[in-house]
């Protein structure tokens, strides 16, 4: 593999960012950090941002008595804040308002006019403003969009531009059964194929009533449908970002599973009518509940990741965030357990290693320079396969059984009870499995392994300050 380009979703901004967003975030970071470690950094481009137009961010704005401009610029510099926070490496920061972008978005669209994928009729439908977009007969339950209860649905019936998906459906279902792009965990991919295979119709992908948007190049009466404008991100961000043309097509499009359908279908659908590559991977993970229970606004559990931050500091909820479930699944965040987990697997594990065989070396009074310099960083084939198979959380088990083991070691050799020479040894045995395992660290607790590895790499050790204070 010569580069490695990751996507988290754009996340919408009539809110500010919660820590599902959070999540999604870290994982698309870990997999950008271990491909930087694995080959080379300017190979590597990881893009995150911000879905800025489209009705839902209009009335949000309005409900805010802002204008809907400064309404997102406010709540996407909250995104950045947050994803600087948790130590987020993302090479670029997207923007859907970006003027760059609404410039490629309409040259796209206009070749896809210009190319006949593109019609103008009536529409008649059901319109979710939560999930922008219109519902099918089968998606509204009680009269209600089940994910979206307390919004109003309403019917809109407008003359809309379409998208000749039906046409576009068979070469998509093509490309997904030979593989050109692939649809991960192969469940999702099952779902999706019989979704496509069960009959496809033509989607709208102009409005008529929403101001705040990307104006059809050929009709400015209509505003390019949100969604469409939003997948757009993903490739103009290689257009747009200086010399990053060749990372085109994403390796990895990461997201959950409730946004699967726009990525699995719709985007290869645009993306094969522009004779574009295809992303290689759409992955969709799980969603999670916190404490069993779904987060939402009427619940007031919606939880701020800066607020975790204060809590457990970053590589804290970067750890307890990537362990609490299995990568793929759905899952729950027991907040109630994450002191618990802290303290065992943070504060006596990692933290507690650190200071032991620091404190050890600290006393020998030894000089581990020359071992230091030696260290070469072996890839570990167990966590290799792990990240191949996109599984972040089984490859940080990996490390914590390394941990795990590391410690039974140090307690069978009991190395307070040697010295001379037989101390020597041991304890540069010490220094040359400590380094490593920080460095498999990097990716997912980037500062702690920084921590780590110039503790042991510091012309003297000495015992550090605790790498994660315990939690009453
Ligand atoms: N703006 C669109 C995406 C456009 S991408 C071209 C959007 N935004 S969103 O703000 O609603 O973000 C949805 C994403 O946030 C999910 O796909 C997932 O990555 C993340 N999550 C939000 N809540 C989550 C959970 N409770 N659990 C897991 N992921 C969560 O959709």
């Amino acid at each position: 593999m010569k580069k490695f380009y990751v996507t988290t979703p754009i996340y919408y901004v009539n809110d500010k960012p919660h820590i599902g967003h959070a999540y999604t975030t870290i994982i698309a970071d870990v997999f950008a950090r271990y491909y930087r470690q694995k080959i080379g950094k300017e190979n590597v481009f990881f893009l995150t941002g911000t879905d800025e137009h489209g009705a839902k961010i209009a009335q949000a704005a309005k409900k805010n008595n802002q204008s809907p401009k400064d309404f997102v610029d406010q709540i996407s510099s909250q995104y950045q804040a947050a994803w600087k926070a948790l130590e987020i490496s993302n090479d670029y920061f997207f923007r859907t308002t970006d003027p760059d972008h609404k410039k490629i978005v309409q040259d796209m669209l206009q070749t896809l006019y210009d190319r006949g994928f593109i019609y103008k009729s009536l529409y008649k439908g059901i319109y979710c403003v939560g999930c922008e977009k219109y519902l099918t007969e089968d998606e509204i339950i009680n009269e209600r969009c089940p994910h979206h209860p307390t919004t109003e649905l309403a019917e809109q019936e407008e003359e809309n531009y379409f998208l000749k998906l039906r046409d576009l459906a068979p070469k998509v279902l093509e490309a997904l059964e030979t593989e050109r792009y692939r649809v991960l965990p192969s469940a999702r991919k099952s779902e999706i194929l019989s979704k496509i295979r069960g009959g496809i119709n033509d989607i709208s992908i102009s409005r008529t009533g929403v101001d705040w948007g990307i104006s059809v190049p050929w009709d400015d009466k209509h505003t390019v449908y949100v969604w469409v404008d939003a997948l757009f991100n993903y490739y103009s961000a290689t257009r747009i970002v200086s010399q990053k043309e060749h990372f085109w097509p994403a390796d990895l499009h990461l997201m959950a599973k409730d946004i699967l359908w726009f990525h699995a279908l719709i985007w290869e659908a645009l993306l094969l009518a522009l004779d574009k590559e295809l992303p290689k991977v759409i992955f969709a993970h799980g969603f999670f509940s916190i404490d069993g229970q779904k987060m939402s606004k009427s619940l007031g559990n919606i939880i701020d990741p800066l607020e975790l931050v204060n809590s457990y500091g970053t590589d804290g909820v970067r750890y307890l965030l990537l362990t609490s479930f299995a990568f793929g699944n759905d899952g729950d965040i027991s907040l109630s357990k994450f002191n618990e987990k802290y303290n065992a697997d943070l504060a006596n594990g990692i933290g507690n290693l650190v200071s032991r065989i620091a404190r050890l070396c600290e006393q020998s009074k030894h000089n581990f320079i020359p071992i230091f310099k030696k260290i070469k960083y072996q890839s570990d084939l167990s966590i290799e396969k792990a990240m191949a198979e996109y599984r972040p959380d089984e490859a940080l088990k990996i490390i914590w059984n390394q941990i795990q083991e590391f410690d039974k070691d140090i307690h069978n050799d009991q190395p307070w009870t040697l010295d001379g020479e037989k101390l020597q040894q041991t304890l540069e045995t010490y220094v040359r499995r400590i380094v490593p395992i920080a460095h498999n660290l990097e990716p997912f607790l980037p500062s702690t392994a920084e921590k780590i590895i110039s503790i042991f790499g510091a012309d003297e050790i000495v015992k550090p300050k605790p790498l994660f204070e315990r939690k009453k």
